[in-house]
Order: C-alpha cells, then sequence, then structure tokens
C-alpha cells in the first residue's frame, strides 16, 4: 500500500477535487481506489462517470488494489501484519502470536462465554506499549446491543498498569441503532481513524460487539435471506477495507443459534452463514466450562492448524 501519495497526485484530481474527494470521505488513495464511479461522480460537481472511472483507475493502479500483486509484494505488506496478545499465553500461541492485522477475528459463542470481555481485554490491550505485546494505539469500538461498560474497561485496563483517564480517552464509542447505521459507523471509523492517523495513536484496533445481531433482527423470515446476507457481506468488505488502509485489526463477536436437527455433537452454529464464514480471517469458537474457564476453539484459519486453547475470565480480565 501506498502511504506516502496523496490524492492530488493522482491525474486528473486538481486542488478543488481533492478538496471535494476529502469532503465526501475519500482521504487517500485507498479510498479512492475501492470507490465505484458513480460514487465519485454523485459528490463531485462537473466530473461526470468516464473522469471518475479514470481516477479511480490511476488510484488503483497507485496504491495497487484489485490488481494483481507479485508474491514478493504480498510478503512484503504482510511484513507490516502486527499480532496483538489475547492476555492468554496459550491463545495466543493458537492463533500463532495474537490477534493480526490486516484480518478480521471472529469470536463467537453463546452467552456468557466472554466474547465481550475479550473484545474489552483486547480494546486494552492495543493500548498496551509494544513491549507487552500491545499497539500503543487508539481503539474503536462499535457498540450494537448497548452492553459496553466504561467501568469494566478501566478494572481491566488498572490490572494492567494503564491510567484510567488515558485508556477511556484512546477508547472512540459509537452505538450503532440498527443494521444500516452499523454500516455508515464503518464509513465514521475510517473518518475517525483519518484523523488520528499521523498522531502517535493511531488506530490499530476496531471491535464490533455485535457483528450480526441488527441484522438477524431486523431480517426475519425466508424472504429477507438474500438481502440480509448481501449487507452484511457489504459490512464485512468495509471492515477489511478498513482493516487494509489503517493496518488495524478487526475483531468482531457474534453469536450461535441452535439447530434443532443436529442430535449428536454440537448443536451450535454462528450467525451469518456463509458470508461471515467466508469473510471472517480467523473464526474462534469461545465455550464456557468451569467457574472462570473458558475454551477457545480455532475453527477456521488461512494457515493455521485448528485446535484449542484454555483461557479464564476473572477480574482482572483475560489470563491463562
Ligand atoms: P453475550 O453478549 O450475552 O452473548 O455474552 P458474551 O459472550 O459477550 O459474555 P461476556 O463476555 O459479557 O461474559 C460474561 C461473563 O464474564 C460473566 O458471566 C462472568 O463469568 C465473566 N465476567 C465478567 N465480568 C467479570 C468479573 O468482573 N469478574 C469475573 N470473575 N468474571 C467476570
Ligand atoms: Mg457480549
Amino acid at each position: 500500500m501506498t502511504e506516502t501519495k496523496s490524492i492530488e497526485d493522482l491525474p486528473g484530481v486538481g486542488h478543488s477535487v481533492a478538496e471535494k474527494l476529502r469532503e465526501a470521505g475519500f482521504h487517500n488513495i485507498e479510498a479512492v481506489a475501492v470507490a465505484s464511479p458513480g460514487d465519485l461522480a454523485g459528490v463531485i460537481d462537473g466530473i461526470g462517470e468516464s473522469t471518475a472511472a479514470k481516477i479511480i483507475a490511476a488510484a488503483r493502479q497507485a496504491a495497487n488494489v484489485g490488481g494483481f500483486e507479485t508474491g514478493s509484494q504480498i510478503l512484503e505488506r504482510r511484513k507490516l501484519v502486527g499480532k496483538l496478545t489475547t492476555g492468554s499465553s496459550s491463545l495466543d500461541e493458537l492463533l500463532g502470536g495474537g490477534v493480526e492485522t490486516q484480518a478480521i477475528t471472529e469470536f463467537y459463542g453463546e452467552f456468557g462465554s466472554g466474547k465481550t470481555q475479550m473484545a474489552l481485554q483486547l480494546a486494552v490491550n492495543a493500548q498496551l506499549p509494544k513491549s507487552k505485546q500491545g499497539f500503543e494505539g487508539s481503539v474503536i469500538w462499535i457498540d450494537s446491543e448497548n452492553t459496553f461498560r466504561p467501568e469494566r474497561f478501566v478494572q481491566i485496563a488498572e490490572a494492567r498498569n494503564l491510567e484510567p483517564d488515558e485508556v477511556l480517552q484512546n477508547l472512540h464509542v459509537a452505538r450503532a441503532l440498527n443494521a444500516n447505521h452499523q454500516i455508515l459507523l464503518v464509513e465514521k471509523s475510517l473518518e475517525k481513524a483519518q484523523e488520528l492517523r499521523e498522531t502517535d495513536r493511531p488506530v490499530r484496533l476496531l471491535v464490533v460487539d455485535s457483528v450480526t445481531s441488527h441484522f438477524r433482527s431486523e431480517f426475519l423470515g425466508r424472504g429477507t435471506l438474500a438481502d440480509r446476507q448481501q449487507k452484511l457481506n457489504k459490512h464485512l468488505h468495509d471492515l477489511i477495507r478498513f482493516s487494509d488502509i489503517h493496518n488495524a485489526a478487526i475483531m468482531v463477536t457474534n453469536q450461535v443459534q441452535s439447530r434443532p436437527d443436529v442430535f449428536f455433537g454440537d448443536p451450535t452454529r454462528p450467525i451469518g452463514g456463509h458470508v461471515m464464514a467466508h469473510t471472517a480471517t480467523f473464526r474462534i469458537y469461545l465455550r464456557k466450562s468451569k467457574g472462570e474457564k473458558r475454551i477457545a476453539r480455532l475453527v477456521d484459519s488461512p494457515s493455521l492448524p485448528e485446535g484449542e486453547a484454555v483461557f479464564s475470565v476473572s477480574e482482572a480480565g483475560i489470563g491463562d
């Protein structure tokens, strides 16, 4: 990804067009590269779709989006991948070091399995110094169930010797009121992350807790499934785009539904069907065990073997 070029460097984009692009939320070449000609023509007076298409093509080339990359270019980009500690060394090991940037990591499981606690812990850890496997970054949190509690976040942060005022300052929380609003909040997140990009606290983690609940409750019944999946697909791809542009980790939580047709084995499965399954880079299934004990199962990953790790949820957050 190009970080040095700005949108003014694109052919056909002068100062005034660049200003209009920025006003419309296209802050960098990567954002322009993944827009459609209609998107751009719609926001800039005097630019038709064919000019917009040329600008997008140039942006794609500059940002190398949607074209071929050589294996070595991909390897170069992968070198930027950061790994964020979960707070549990056995879970970190299962994940090959921690939760990765440039990827979506999904934690799914039933109520009380520890999804929100894991998200809170990651939001704390993302602010830890790099010497403690943190990112020294800011965090964006999209809350769709109104379950974010700053008091609990502070409690976990204090257990890691972080200053409450500081961690709260570096956490940006937005409540998603419905599925469309949740989709819009990713655009807002891009703006926020752009604002913080050149500061000493860039956004390195985006949490969505939970990613599916609005989609599930708004699209009920058979006839709405295609619509729901299409919207969820767009939402997840917006999140991937965010992770690529900002080299950030995306952590999403997801609920499970029970399958009345399964008699043997585990009768639960995550919401979101094949769209969720194909878009999440890493999928981790959380189960309750005795007391504070929890079991995490890595279900899907591009390069790691399946396996399980045991961790704990206590007052201090996630541990071994
Ligand atoms: P839903 O959002 O309902 O689907 O569940 P979830 O998976 O998000 O559950 P969450 O992460 O909120 O886990 C709640 C559980 O974490 C509680 O039932 C407790 O077992 C544990 N927990 C939360 N806070 C504390 C705490 O301060 N101390 C201890 N020991 N455990 C806690
Ligand atoms: Mg929760």
